[in-house]
Order: C-alpha cells, then structure tokens, then sequence
C-alpha cells in the first residue's frame, strides 16, 4: 500500500491562476537521449500574489531567471516556487529531459525514431515549469533544433522561419491563437506527406498535410479524404470555419489513446489513421472516418473554446462526439450509426454506470484525470447534448449552438456557462436538465399501459428510478425525451413519432383515438440513455421486429427478444419453441427487400455475452456463454439455407470499395458465416476455408480468420501461421492477429495466450500491441476471462501490475475489467476482488491504479 493517501483535486476547490501568462517561447535542442528545453514567459498577476508556483515533473532544472537575473527558487518534485516577484515578468528556464527513457507516453518521447508530444491532460509539465491548468492561455512561438536525419520538424501554427546549420537544422513556428498548454504538439523526425488543399466557405485556401511512416503516403488517403469531409460538413451544418492557413496530422505507433486535437497539429495512433483495403477493416475505415472527424471538429468545440478545469472535460468530449456521430450518421446512414452508437454505449458506458466507478458526467472530483477519459464523460456526454437537442427542437438547438460559439469563443468556460446559452437563446428553464451533468447512473423508465378499447384511449403511466451510486445514496428525477410511436397488431402505423417528456418520477399521459389494439413503440430512436421496460407481452417484440418503421427500435426488439430467450436458458428456463419462433422471424427480416446490408447484419448478432451479463443477477459468464451458443446453433439450424444463399449471394467481385453500401455487404456475409460456425460440419469448415483463402481485403480475411478459429482444430492453426507470415511486417495487422486469439472463448485460449506474451513480436511497451493481447482477453473474452479457476484474473492483474512500472494510464484502463465485481456469482466476484487487493496492496503504485483500484474495492 502506499504510504500516504493521495488527495484528491475537487471541482468545488477551484480558484483562478494566481498569473496569467501571455506569451510563451520556447526553444529546444533535441535529442534523443537529453533535450534541453529553454522557456520564456511573459507573466502577468492575475490578483495580489507576488508568489507562483508552477508545475513539473522528471525535469532537470538548469536556470531560472526573472527579467534576465538568476532568481531563488524553491523546488520539488512537482512544484517550482518563486517569490517577491513584480506586477509583470518575463521569466527564463532552462530544463534537461529525456524523450528515450520516457516509457510514460506523455510529455515528449519517442516513437518509431521520431520526437512527439501528448500533453492533454497533464503532460506538459513532463517538458518544462508551467502553469499546466487549461485556463491559462497563451500565444506560443516555437524554436525547435534537431540532427537533418529528424528531417520534418512540426509544430502548431504557422511555420515563419526554418535554415540548416551544418549537420543540424531548425524551424520556427507560431501558433497565432492563444491556447492552454494542453493543446500544444511537435513533432521531428523522418515522415512522409499526403497533401490536398481546402477552400473554406469564405473562399481561403488551407493545406491539408497527413504524415505517416517513409512509404505509407498511400494508406492515409481514406483520412484526408474523411477530414476535407468534416471540414466541408462543419462548416454546412455547424457553421465553423477553420482558421489556420495549415492542418496537419501525423500518425504515431506509441500511443496511449486515440488521437490527440492540437491545435492545427493533431497527432494520431496510426491504428487510426493508416488504412488500405489489404490491412484495414471496414471497422477500422468507419473508425478513421469518425476520430479524423472528431479531432478536427475540436478546433472548435475543444481549442477556440477550451475548457476552465478538467472536471468540465464533457464540455468538448461530450459535445465533440455528438458532432461526430452526427457526422457519422450524415456519412453512412443514420439508423445504422444510431444502433452502433448504442450498442457501444451500452458495452462501455452502462456498465461503468452500474458499478463502483460510477460518476457523472462532470465529476466533482479526482485523484488522476487520467482516470476520467471515459465512456460516460464521452459517450454519455454526447447523449446528454442529443437529449437536449430533443427537449428544444432543432431550432432551440441550433440557436443555443450558435449563441455559445459567440459568446465564449476564446475562452476556457463551463459546462454552465454552455447550458446558460441554450436557456437563454430559447428561454426554458434548463435548471433541472442540469441534473443530467451531476447525478451518475442509469435511470431505469417503466411504462405501463391501460388501453380501452370503447374509447380509443390509451393510458400511459411513464416512471423512472435511478439506482444508488458511490457518493448519490439519493436519486432526483431527471427529465428526459421519450419518442414513441404505435402500431397496430398487423405491424400498420397508428401514431407517427411524438415525444413525451417525463419531467419527474411519475407522469401520466392520455392519447386519445387510438382505433386498434395499440402495439407500442417505445424509446425511438434510443431517445435517452435509460434502460427501458414496459409491460408489453414478446408478441408486440415480434410485430415492432418485422414492421417498426424506427430502424432503431425494429433492432431493439429483436435484441431483447434474443435477450430474453438467453437469459431464460441460462436460469435453466429454457424456452425451444421460442427459439424457433425467433429464429424464423429473424429469417423474415433478412428476406426483407427494403431494409439494407449493413442493418440485417445487425440484426443477426445477437446481444453481446457482457450485455446480457448486466441483465443477469448475480452474473454467471459461463451459464451465458453456453445458452448464447445454444441459440446460435438454433439460429444456424433454422436459418441454414438462408445463410448459405446468403454468403454465396454477397460475394463479391469487382474493385474494393470502402463505401458504406460495400461495407454493408461484407458485413452481412461475415456474419452469416459467423452464424455457420455454430453448426460445424465440414461443409462449414470448408467454406471459411475457402473465405479465408478468396479474401482480397481484411475485413473479409479477419472474418474468415475469426470464422476458423471458431471452428477449431487443423484449419485454424494453419491459418493462424498463415495469417502471421503474410502480415508479420505490418504491425496494425499483427495487432488484429493476437486481438483474434485473445477472443477465442475455447477452454485452451489463455494458455495460448500467456504463450504469446513471449511471443518476439509481443511488445509490452506499445499500448496497441497491450490492448491487442490483454486488453483484448479481459474485455472481450468473458467465458475465459472469467475462468471459475481465477486464472483470468490473475492473468490479468499480473499485467495491470507490471504495466504500471512502464506506463500507469494504459494500466488503469485495464482495472475496469475487475470493477465490476460485485455483479458476479459470488465465487467469481470473490475472486475478482482477491485480485484487486493484491493490486492495490502493490508498493509504489502509480496514482492512476491506485484511484481506480481503491476505488473499486470501496
Ligand atoms: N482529447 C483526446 C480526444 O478525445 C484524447 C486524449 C485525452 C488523449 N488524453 C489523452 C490522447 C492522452 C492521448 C493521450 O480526442
Ligand atoms: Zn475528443
């Protein structure tokens, strides 16, 4: 255990900068092993204080200066403290740091040779003595000098002035916005560059610049076309315009998340950048697609308008996805995109919800804000703003939209402030949605229906109760939109869309001259982030699944028709003829002419073994894992043929295309396959045989790759070896070839994969290969994970214990997999938290672990 207890930082605590700083220069020596870093300020008070003291962390400090004369200071690990200083100051440091030892990822190190920075949230104290808080703003110019092998030298703004000095050269570059240290970026080394132009709305001309690794120019096509995409849609449906002459991406091998939204420099894991039909997936490709889309649209909702602290970190996260999923939807259709965006909110962000590291979407406090990247503050974020455009209407929206880009742009504000916006642009009162920000966990919304015939009134009684949550013993109601529509039993519509709005624990709600027997359409379009339960019996499942004219819901109740039929087999309540019911039904639907490739291919997946864990009390993995695969079987039986015509009928032919219609179309097939391998024959095995070895792209290749290791045996260890000699050059595919093991829920997968941690292409340091392989097993492997026997567990932990030596953010995010402990069979729990403990009981942990891992156990 540590030795003291760290204290953590409460939004209630936050006071403004006791200086501002204007302007920052900042020159650096690079090298890889010992980078000197030379800072000027210019700082003004900003109250009464003569005292500062700034932010750092593993610097060497050389010199410090206040208006050009050596000046005392007071130094710490963390802090560097001056005193007696005047009204106004340009103030000097010279620090020494160490890019090639840095294992951390944040601050400057190194990748693939090359120089690159992360410095959101708290990284830039890794590079010099800062007020490293996103309230200060400042105007930077940046002097960077390296080796001409480090051939680019990238850094945000505009590049004013650049030369060479003999085996050395250098460049100079000015970021004319004023921005938070969070924000800055620079990058050196040996690139390659994609480059297109944009002609903004106003009729400027903006180079577009993607650098990638020497020789892969070619796989960043697909991102630059997705950003002019973004640009062009920002600008047409939000109105923003980007305001640099340049924007550039460069995409790294090592790195902790995503993708980063520095100001005209955003850095990007080349996971999520680099694409070609040979090494990509469509999954990847509609990746690419949303991430490039999400960082550029942080010009805006993330830098023009930043953040005062980090617990307003929803402020742009929540705001930027929604502007991304919106996109998404304009890109490739918005019934799809909706359910997938459910789908992920409901495997990440729900069970956050529901367990010990439940918080709301601005949280009150933290120990490392590293910890609060999450699904809630993200996912849920954007779900709180989709609810307001939905209580407001559109104009509402767009006019609290519009007034927060005037009002704030500049400025690090608040999540009140925004919502202040929306009030005022439309005049509701927007106090109690403000509830959706301060209370944590899933509200649950019952409906209960009286329908009376002689009347044609149907009653609706709407209720909703939201669970305790660690620190919210006490719940209020929360208003929120919920879009529903009726059909009659014939699946003909009786009601197009309303929205109801139940604005407290309990409303009830009359509509009047409903003629037939009302089939309700509930929660359209996923209208709130609830889970929902009505009173309505599986036969109005069975209408809405093969007539709803919202895609959403025709989706939504063929999951919980699955769902149901599950959870019953898994408590021993096993219901055959209900499985054929369903299966047949499922089969008209895919018989649907109307309906699309890419929603049938949805509709075929069953709910996910961790969603159904959550519907499940206390939660038995294995009991889930084996009635899952019992119904797939009696989806494979039934729908046989179907499949088959299926597969045969969409294979395809002719060039790639990464469009969604095509993408649409591999998806279908795949998952006809996957549906096969739950009747293994060698019929079937041939047939992902010949998948497999017919793949001309990897979304094909990986399903047929996944379809083989299902099955097991011969065929699939050869494609594994197979599979590895073609691609062991290509790293994002060999990051695809161990995630594909890491999955594989038959009873020998983690011996294979505690073997392939001492693989030679395993590679602790890097965190894609870590989530590929670890990661992987413990978030998507639940029948392994959670082994009666605890060797999942354990596994796990060992991981989250060494990681935490080389990289503490990437080894809290895997302390998640253990939260949810409580929900489980009581021996399973029991054994997840012994594990946790033994975390927790590490000496010298990082803060990151420790939060996460205390916290879970409380
Ligand atoms: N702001 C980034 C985004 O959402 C993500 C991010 C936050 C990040 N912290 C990070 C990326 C640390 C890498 C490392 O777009
Ligand atoms: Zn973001």
């Amino acid at each position: 255990m540590r030795t003291e207890t760290p204290q953590p930082v409460r939004l209630s605590d936050y006071t403004p900068p006791s200086h501002l700083i204007d302007t920052v220069h900042l020159d650096f020596d690079l090298q890889p092993g010992a980078t000197r870093v030379k800072a000027t300020l210019s700082v003004r008070r900003n109250g009464e204080s003569d005292t500062l003291v700034l932010d750092g962390e593993g610097l060497s400090t050389h010199r410090v200066r206040v208006d050009g004369q050596d000046h005392p200071f007071e130094e710490t690990a963390e802090t560097l403290t001056l005193t007696g200083l005047p009204e106004t100051f340009t103030l000097e440091t010279e620090v020494q740091i160490d890019p090639s030892g840095n294992t951390v990822l944040m601050g400057l190190y190194m990748s693939g040779g090359r120089f690159c920075t992360q410095c959101e949230a708290e990284g830039f104290r890794r590079i010099t003595w800062f007020l490293d808080r996103p309230d200060v703003l400042s105007r930077y110019t940046v002097r960077m000098e390296a080796d001409t092998a480090f051939h680019h030298l990238l850094a945000n703004g505009n590049l004013i002035d650049s030369g060479t000095l003999g085996a050395r050269h250098f460049a100079v570059w000015e970021d004319p916005f004023p921005k938070p240290c969070y924000l800055f970026a620079m990058v050196a080394g040996e690139l390659d560059a994609l480059e297109d132009s944009f002609t903004t709305m106003s009729g400027r001309a903006v180079a577009l610049k993607v650098f990638v690794d020497p020789g892969m120019a070619s796989r960043a096509e697909y991102a630059l076309d997705s950003l002019k995409r973004a640009m062009k849609w920002d600008e047409e449906v939000f109105g923003r315009e980007y305001d640099l002459d340049l924007f550039m991406i460069v995409a790294v091998r090592d790195f902790n998340f995503g993708a980063m939204e520095n100001k005209g420099l955003n850095i990007f894991n080349s996971s999520l950048l680099l694409a070609d039909a040979a090494t990509a997936t469509d999954m990847d490709y509609e990746r690419i697609e949303s991430v490039v889309a999400h960082e550029y649209f942080h010009n805006w909702t993330g830098d023009r308008i930043t953040c005062r602290d980090w617990f307003q970190l929803c402020l742009k996260e929540g705001l930027t996805v929604f502007r991304d999923q919106e996109f998404s939807a304009d890109m490739r259709g918005h019934a799809v995109q909706r359910i997938k965006d459910v789908k992920a909110l409901r495997a990440r962000q729900f069970p956050e919800d529901a367990g010990p590291l439940a918080h709301p979407v601005r949280p009150s406090s933290y120990l490392k804000i590293d910890n609060f990247y999450t699904a809630t503050i993200y996912e849920k974020g954007s779900e709180v703003i989709r609810m307001l455009k939905a209580l407001l209407g559109d104009e509402g929206f767009w006019a609290g939209m519009n007034l927060y880009f005037e009002r704030h742009d500049g400025e690090a504000t608040t999540v009140e402030a925004f919502i202040q916006c929306f009030a005022d642009a439309t005049g509701k009162d927007l106090d109690a949605f403000f509830g959706w920000y301060e209370q944590a966990g899933t509200p649950k919304v019952t409906i209960n229906r009286r329908y009376d015939a002689a009347t044609g009134q149907l009653e609706l009684t709407l209720k909703q109760v939201t669970a305790p949550t660690p620190g919210q013993p006490t719940k209020t109601a929360l208003p929120l939109p919920v879009a529903l529509g009726l059909l009659d039993e014939d699946g003909r519509v009786q009601a197009e869309t309303q929205i109801l709005v139940l604005d407290g624990a309990e409303t009830t709600i009359t509509l009047e001259g409903v003629k037939k027997t009302p089939v309700l359409s509930a929660l359209r379009g996923f209208s709130a982030p609830v889970k929902l339960e009505t009173d309505a019996p599986a036969d109005h499942d069975y209408v809405l699944l093969a007539a709803d004219t919202d895609q959403f819901n025709r989706w939504e109740s063929g999951q919980r028709l699955g769902s149901r039929l599950i959870l019953a087999r898994a408590a021993g309540e096993p219901d055959p003829a209900g499985e054929t019911r369903f299966a047949e039904a499922l089969g008209r639907a895919l018989d649907d002419q109307a309906a699309n490739d890419a929603f049938k291919a949805l509709l075929l997946s069953l709910p996910s073994e961790q969603d159904l864990a959550m519907e499940m009390q206390p939660a038995d993995p294995a009991a889930i894992h084996g009635a899952r695969d019992v119904l797939r079987g009696r989806l494979a039986e039934v729908l046989a043929d179907r499949l088959i015509r299926l597969h045969d009928a969409l294979a395809h032919a002719g060039a790639f295309s990464a469009d969604a219609e095509a993408a649409g179309r591999r998806a279908l097939r795949n998952a006809a396959l996957d549906l096969l391998t739950a009747r293994p024959s060698e019929a079937v095995i041939e047939r992902a045989r010949a998948h497999y070895g017919a793949a001309d792209n990897m979304t094909d290749a990986i399903g047929g790759l996944n379809a083989l290791i299902a099955l097991g045996g011969e065929a699939s260890d050869t494609a594994l070896s197979a599979f590895h000699a073609r691609w062991k050059h290509e790293p994002l595919v060999i990051d695809k070839w161990f995630a594909a093991q890491a999955r594989d829920p038959s009873e020998l997968a983690l011996g294979r994969v505690m073997g392939l941690t001492t693989h030679p292409d395993f590679d602790a340091k890097n965190p894609n290969r870590l989530r590929a392989l670890v990661g992987a097993f413990a978030s998507f492997n639940p029948a392994r994970f959670h082994d009666p026997d605890g060797s999942g567990y354990r596994f796990l932990a060992d991981w989250i214990i060494a990681t935490d030596k080389v990289n503490p953010m990437t080894a809290a995010r895997f302390v998640e997999a253990l939260g949810g402990w409580r929900r489980y069979r009581e021996d399973l729990g029991g054994k997840m938290r012994e594990q946790l403990q033994r975390i927790a009981a590490v000496e010298g942990l990082s803060k990151n672990v420790f939060e996460l891992a205390t916290k879970a156990l409380a």
